[in-house]
């Protein structure tokens, strides 16, 4: 008999097919129901019906066939936390969430800032990452004027600064400090932006009150806004481009809506969905994240801000911690939560509740990534383009629950939620490797490649 020419055929699903209209890299989509045929990692026919044979057939009638998610934004812990993460669970959440990709940032123990700690960090993901994956490098006092070589090493996703302190020990609070790092290199530097200084001056609010509810207040909209604003000053300065990482301020939209030239804005579906104080009454310090979740009318102006164009970018910020961490006193207890995996349910029950489009939704997470970051070959369903794939159900009703989480932390602040939509199949690197919730084959997922990057 002779050999299957495809490996994997996805038959009868609506795709979103980039726009015929736009080649450039952040097309529109259109929705068409066509078949795709995958060969050796690649997608290599998409056409109304194709019946030669695959060694495998998906039949997604009813489904919407995505390009493959990117969740560039997560929190992995490995090395030196692994009691929290590591990147084998943190990418088999991903994939149970229908995550094809992550971005890792540098906050592990000891933290990614040399050449060694980033190349055992990919020698850690290969044949263990069950989703495909990049690794930032973090900026420190230490390593500034090495930093314009380390953000072009190969799989490398770009440069990240804190500029407030958070988890780990990562900080470049000080504006001569961040004006070098923005001096040295080209590629867009993701920065984590909060004062550390009025952190530092405000502490006492967190520790006298030993409230969660004042979270949002020691961490204030003026330290989000006075750390942005200064940013964004170097940035001009230096003529770097950065992208802003989980703006959770409807102050900081106001000034980030007018340097679309300059820099790029993530959301996280947390400061989507959550409101103080109804979440802290409800959750405590399981909602405690840096930036926190703060007042409705903040939730509403990074709706706006999402749907006007202000924003590029969804990521989860996935920053797991244990139930003994986060229990706690506040503010002993550590600041993140968990999010690879609910980011696609969350976000495709705002769809379906009607506060965005799926097409809105899916270039958040899919060809603006690829764009603000310059992701090679993926991002779209195209011939010659990586075969990752997200396939949803938009009418599956769910309920989130704790049992369904991979992350080791085992909890997420949406438990207990219903939810209309679904991840239903998860495809990295041109193999099925999610099916109705059950991981089906071992890991696959391989190293990004950057338009920037050496080799
Ligand atoms: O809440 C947070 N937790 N914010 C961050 O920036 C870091 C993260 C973590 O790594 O735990």
């Amino acid at each position: 008999m002779a050999e299957a020419p495809y490996d994997l055929i996805i038959k009868g699903g609506t795709c979103l097919l980039p726009h015929p209209s736009d080649q450039g890299l952040n097309p529109r989509f259109i929705e068409q129901q066509v078949d795709i045929a995958i060969a050796n990692g690649r997608i290599v026919k998409i056409k109304e019906s194709i019946n030669e044979s695959a060694k495998q057939t998906i039949v997604a009638n009813g489904l919407h066939v995505l390009p493959g998610v990117i969740d560039s934004q997560v929190h992995f812990r490995e090395p030196g936390l692994t009691h929290k993460e590591d990147l084998e669970s943190g990418t088999r959440a991903a994939i149970l969430g229908g995550v094809t990709t992550i971005f890792e940032m540098p906050n592990t123990n000891p933290a990614t800032t040399t050449v060694e700690l980033f190349q055992d960090k990919l020698n850690r993901a290969k044949n263990r990452a069950h989703a495909n994956y990049a690794f930032f490098i973090g900026a420190g006092h230490d390593n500034i004027s090495e930093i314009g070589k380390l953000e072009l090493m190969p799989h490398c996703s770009g440069v990240k600064i804190f500029m407030g302190s958070s988890t780990g020990s990562l900080l470049v609070e000080d504006d001569a400090s961040l004006e070098k790092i923005l001096g040295f290199g080209r590629r867009r530097v993701i920065v984590h932006s909060e004062d550390e200084m009025r952190l530092r001056e405000r502490k006492h609010i967190a520790v006298d009150s030993a409230d969660v509810h004042n979270h949002p207040v020691w961490r204030d909209v003026e330290t989000a806004v006075s750390s942005t604003t200064r940013l964004l000053k170097i940035a001009r300065k230096t003529g770097r481009k950065i992208h802003v990482l989980h703006v959770s301020t409807g102050e900081e939209m106001d000034i980030l809506k007018d340097q679309k030239d300059i820099a790029t804005v993530e959301v996280l579906p947390q400061h989507l969905t959550l409101y103080a104080p109804d979440c802290y009454d409800r959750l405590g310090t399981y909602a405690q994240q840096n930036p926190p979740i703060r007042e409705k009318r903040h939730l509403d102006r990074i709706w706006k801000a999402l749907l006007d164009g202000t924003v590029d970018v969804i990521g989860s910020d996935h920053a797991p911690h244990t139930r003994e961490e986060k229990d706690r006193p506040y503010p002993s207890s550590p600041s993140g939560v968990p999010g690879v995996q609910t980011l696609v349910p969350i976000m495709l029950n705002h769809v379906h509740d009607g506060k965005l489009s799926l097409h809105r939704f899916v270039e958040l997470v899919t060809t603006n990534p690829c764009r603000v970051f310059g992701v090679k070959n993926k991002g779209q369903l195209r011939e010659g383009f990586d075969a990752d794939v997200t396939i949803v159900d938009l009418k599956k009703n769910k309920t989130i629950d704790n049992s369904w989480i991979a992350s080791k932390c085992g909890w997420t602040p949406f438990h207990g939620m219903k939810v209309t939509g679904w991840p239903t199949h998860t495809i990295v690197s041109g193999k099925l490797v999610m099916e109705n919730d059950q991981v089906v084959l071992p890991s696959q997922g391989q190293p990004v490649n950057f338009e920037d990057t050496e080799g």
